[in-house]
């Protein structure tokens, strides 16, 4: 059975004062919203502790935007499994476009990480997606599938949630159309061995078009950066309307 899932992805956004407001806002609004949808907030590591007390006893799951593969080490900058683990925290993003493009992440190290995290007992949320110049020049099915080829190498698909994220779509305002990401999505399940892994889309997602996208036969949920950030606007997308 494939789980709906709508992830907010804070990325390097909010103190933890800011981060407690919001998240005071938010729960205080939540009751009214189906229990059949998995809530999960993906917030910088300075805010996790402060958010796990908060969210202890809630239905809202933690989620971390990053984790290394070893449980410890001289690897300065990075945070693990256990330190994750320690703080409550459930689901980790890991090989967003924004730490492939910028911070040098490869298919190797995602691979190395999507297993840490499963190793660890964490859930993880692997990214996929193709640049604009990618989709200009065709590359998109090709590149999807090779990405999913060398993240997913011994990777145990029974713990695992996918993304589809194009990155022309990211923090753009302009989303892949819905039936369009649908194909896409397609795709991937196809890819898969286990066809209960939950496949979400994510890029723009906004209040205004998050029905539309749950629609879709094939998308199980969204990954929201932007619009996950302002307690309304998140409500109105974990209370989308199927
Ligand atoms: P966006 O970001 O919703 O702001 O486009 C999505 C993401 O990066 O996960």
């Amino acid at each position: 059975m494939r789980k709906v899932i709508i992830a907010g992805n804070w990325k390097m956004y909010k103190t933890r004062a800011d981060a407690l407001d919001m998240l005071q806002n938010f729960l205080n609004h939540l009751e009214p919203i189906p229990e059949d949808r998995e809530i999960v907030i993906c917030a910088p590591f300075t805010a996790l502790e402060t958010l796990s007390s908060a969210l202890h006893g809630t239905r809202v799951r933690l989620g971390a935007q990053n984790i290394h593969w070893e449980a410890e080490g001289a690897y300065t900058g990075e945070i693990s499994g256990p330190m994750l683990v320690d703080l409550g925290v459930r689901y980790v993003i890991v090989g967003h476009s924004e730490r492939r493009q910028y911070f040098g992440e490869t298919d190797a190290t995602v691979n190395l990480r999507l297993r840490a995290a499963q190793r660890f007992g964490l859930t993880p949320i692997l990214c996929v997606g193709e640049s604009k110049q990618q989709r200009d020049a065709g590359e998109t099915e090709d590149l999807i599938c090779g990405q999913l080829k060398e993240d997913l190498q011994e990777v145990d698909q029974t713990n695992l949630v996918i993304a589809y994220e194009p990155i022309w779509a990211i923090g753009t305002g302009e989303t892949c159309e819905a039936v369009e990401a649908n194909r896409i999505i397609k795709l991937i399940r196809s890819q898969l061995t286990n066809p209960d892994v939950s496949i979400l889309y994510g890029g723009s997602v906004k209040p205004n078009n998050i029905d539309e996208i749950i629609a879709q036969p094939e998308i199980d949920g969204a990954l929201v950066g932007g619009a996950s950030l302002a307690p309304g606007d998140f409500l109105r997308l974990v209370d989308f309307q199927s």
